[in-house]
């Protein structure tokens, strides 16, 4: 396929949101594939003049490549949707519905995916009925984050109100799930297609920001060293979930195990981390996809991104 294909493109990173270094990294990355596949590609670092950038730089096509509130969660979508101008990723719905974890788990529980359970955590809530209800430990998290921004571990019931805090510097909406220790997979997806599984074992507590972007000690294992079997079957629950949220073109959708070894949806990422060393990366080269040619792949999506969008309507009749 000729790149002359795909036009003049835009770049998106940057943005306002709490991710916006990691975007930065990403959108770079992102940018300078392009430009070694000799697309026509330009950096456009995100803000309140984006829409009259858009238009008076008169591009063809867009590559998202923003993290977080404002780029992840549907908004950029609208504009470029209003613009006319095809975009990578997910559309306007995806978007929003995969950015808000208490949304998108509700959508896989009528579903029947398995969503991690969850409850609203609110200021006044009593600590002891969460945890009769939920047991401990547990997971406090704002609704729409990224980067594991605003996370806490809860051990005991007088940590539940400053985690509760800790959450809500970042949303409106807190939730409270069980806490799960046997094991943390994700699973790219790449069009139409799961990607190999990828195991994560942070070194610390859990898989914070400085795991995920700052630490050496963090160790990713694809492949995943599951049984066949049940590597087919978490892939194929990860394509499901994505998309029940309306998710298209690409992604990443995170499972937790339990101790018995039962898999969880926690999230699904519509626009997941893609410097050289991130997990979607990573889960493509594993299937022979060099870094070069899965950024011209996600891009190529966007040639399509009508009639897919129109694909999931017709499925979900
Ligand atoms: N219920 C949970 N039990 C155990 N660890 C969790 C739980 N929820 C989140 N985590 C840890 O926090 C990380 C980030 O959580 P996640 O819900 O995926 O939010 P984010 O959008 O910030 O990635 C996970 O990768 C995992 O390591
Ligand atoms: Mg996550």
């Amino acid at each position: 396929m000729s790149v002359t294909r795909f036009g003049k493109v835009a770049v998106l990173m940057g943005g306002w949101s709490s991710e916006r270094a990691v975007s930065l990294n990403s959108g770079s990355a992102v940018l300078q594939a392009l430009l070694r596949r000799g697309v026509d590609a330009h950096g456009i670092d995100v803000g309140p003049g984006v829409a009259r950038q858009l238009s008076e730089g008169d591009y063809q096509r867009a590559f998202v490549m923003l993290h977080g509130r404002g780029g992840e969660d549907g908004v950029i979508q609208g504009v470029l949707e209003s613009l006319g101008i095809p975009y990578t990723g997910s559309g306007v719905l995806g978007s929003a519905l995969s950015m808000d974890k208490v949304k998108s788990k509700q959508i896989w529980q009528a579903a029947g995916l398995p969503a991690l359970p969850f409850e609203l955590l609110l200021e006044e809530s009593n600590p002891a009925s969460v945890v009769e209800r939920l047991g401990l430990p547990l997971a406090v998290k704002p609704a729409r984050e990224g980067s594991s921004i605003g996370i806490s571990k809860v051990t005991q019931p007088a940590q539940l109100l400053p985690a509760w805090r800790e959450a809500a510097r970042y949303d409106t909406q807190v939730l409270v799930e069980p806490w799960l220790d046997g094991g943390e997979y994700t699973a790219a997806i790449l069009g139409d297609e799961e990607l190999p599984l990828i195991r994560i074992e942070a070194a610390g507590e859990f898989y914070d920001y400085h795991a995920k972007y700052q630490a050496q000690d963090t160790c990713y294992y694809c492949p995943s060293g599951l049984p066949v079997e049940r590597e087919r079957e978490l892939r194929q629950i990860a394509l499901r979930a994505f998309r029940a949220v309306g998710a298209a073109g690409w992604g990443r959708v995170d499972f937790l195990l339990d101790e018995q070894g039962k898999a969880w949806l926690v999230e699904n990422n519509t626009l997941p981390g893609m410097t050289d060393h991130s997990l979607v990366p990573m889960a493509a080269q594993a299937a022979g996809i060099g870094f070069d040619d899965l950024v011209v792949r996600i891009l190529a999506e966007s040639l399509e991104y009508r009639s897919r969008e129109e694909m999931h309507v017709v499925q979900a009749r």
